[in-house]
């Protein structure tokens, strides 16, 4: 694997969960695989998990991180062509090539602006990345996707499922900001490629992006689809229809133990409690969002082992 953009770059799924799975028996099984590698991690917006989860998963492969929040530093401009007499002071082609000098890997964090659908498809940030740095990049959620997101939560289903073929819905939930469809996306496509039944509910208006969604079904009746539920993942996205719009903020769509029923619950976090979840079904024992959490050390581990051994190939 060259780079780490999207789930589908994973040349087989089902071993890369099994890595994964292995690594959280033996987080030190690979511990000189990154040595005197160095990885830079790029923030262009806020996080919490996938900073501290990617940089452990670095440290237990032997590797050295940089972090850099990219706010902190000069700014950046993506436009081929451009004048740069204004607010931008470095041009990425220059930016890419001269982290690449200090880095082996590259990851890079950049949310869409979610106000031009067609310039976020473009996930220019990620994108020019890969074009113009010339080492492994990896995605650490894009303007469309979040794969690491993506594997972590196969890792946790495959972890948590007593089921050979668990009914998985996923769930809209309300939220006051306008959030992306990375995690939906990511979740989404990887689901696609395991033994589950995934459902997708969510409001009128707040469709997913069919070229993802394709044939899986999507209920605008929640109490529908929630029937017999073996898992259930929350998540809000804005919508896609009606770009990065927020129609509404129905809190009958608030995901509430009593919705849960027999089913565990799970949500990439950051999560606002009582307004997406209700404390109760968050503080419940079929809350695994905190395993998941910690899952994604373990994914982040087996990606970047995957990239480790494509540089020493
Ligand atoms: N789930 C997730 O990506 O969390 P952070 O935004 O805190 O990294």
């Amino acid at each position: 694997m060259k780079h780490y953009a999207d789930i589908t770059d994973l040349k087989n799924l089902q071993e890369t969960i099994d890595l994964a799975l292995l690594l959280k028996q033996k987080p030190y099984l690979y511990e000189d695989v990154g040595k005197r590698k160095t990885i830079a991690l790029l923030f262009f917006n806020s996080s919490l998990r996938t900073r501290l989860s990617t940089e452990k998963a670095a440290h237990n492969l032997g590797m050295k991180v940089m972090v850099l929040n990219v706010t902190d530093s000069w700014q950046i401009e993506f436009e081929d062509g451009a004048m740069m007499n204004f607010n931008t002071a470095e041009h990425i082609k220059e930016a890419a090539q001269v982290i690449a000098q200090y880095a082996d890997i590259i990851a890079v964090r950049a949310f869409p602006g979610l106000k031009d659908k067609k310039k976020d498809q473009q996930e220019q940030v990620l994108q020019s990345f890969i074009k113009y740095a010339g080492v492994p990049i990896v995605n650490m959620e894009s303007a469309i996707a979040h794969p690491l997101q993506g594997l972590t939560d196969a890792v946790t289903i495959q972890e948590i499922s007593a089921k050979k073929r668990p009914k998985v819905v996923l769930s809209w939930a309300p939220h006051p900001k306008a959030l992306p469809h990375a995690v939906a996306n990511s979740f989404i496509k990887t689901m696609q490629q395991l033994p589950v039944d995934l459902v997708i509910t969510n409001p009128e208006g707040y469709n997913l992006d069919p070229s993802i969604t394709g044939a899986t079904p999507v209920l605008d009746d929640q109490t529908e689809a929630l029937k017999d539920a073996d898992i259930v993942y929350v998540k809000n996205w804005s919508s896609f229809e009606n770009y990065g719009q927020v129609l509404h903020n129905d809190t009958n769509w608030m995901l509430t133990l009593e919705k849960l029923g027999d089913a565990q619950l799970m949500h990439c976090l950051p999560v606002r409690r009582n307004v997406v979840i209700q404390d109760a079904a968050l503080d419940s024992e079929q809350s695994v969002v905190i395993q998941q959490a910690g899952n994604r050390v373990f994914a982040a581990q087996a990606v970047l082992k995957l990239l480790l051994d494509h540089l020493a190939e």
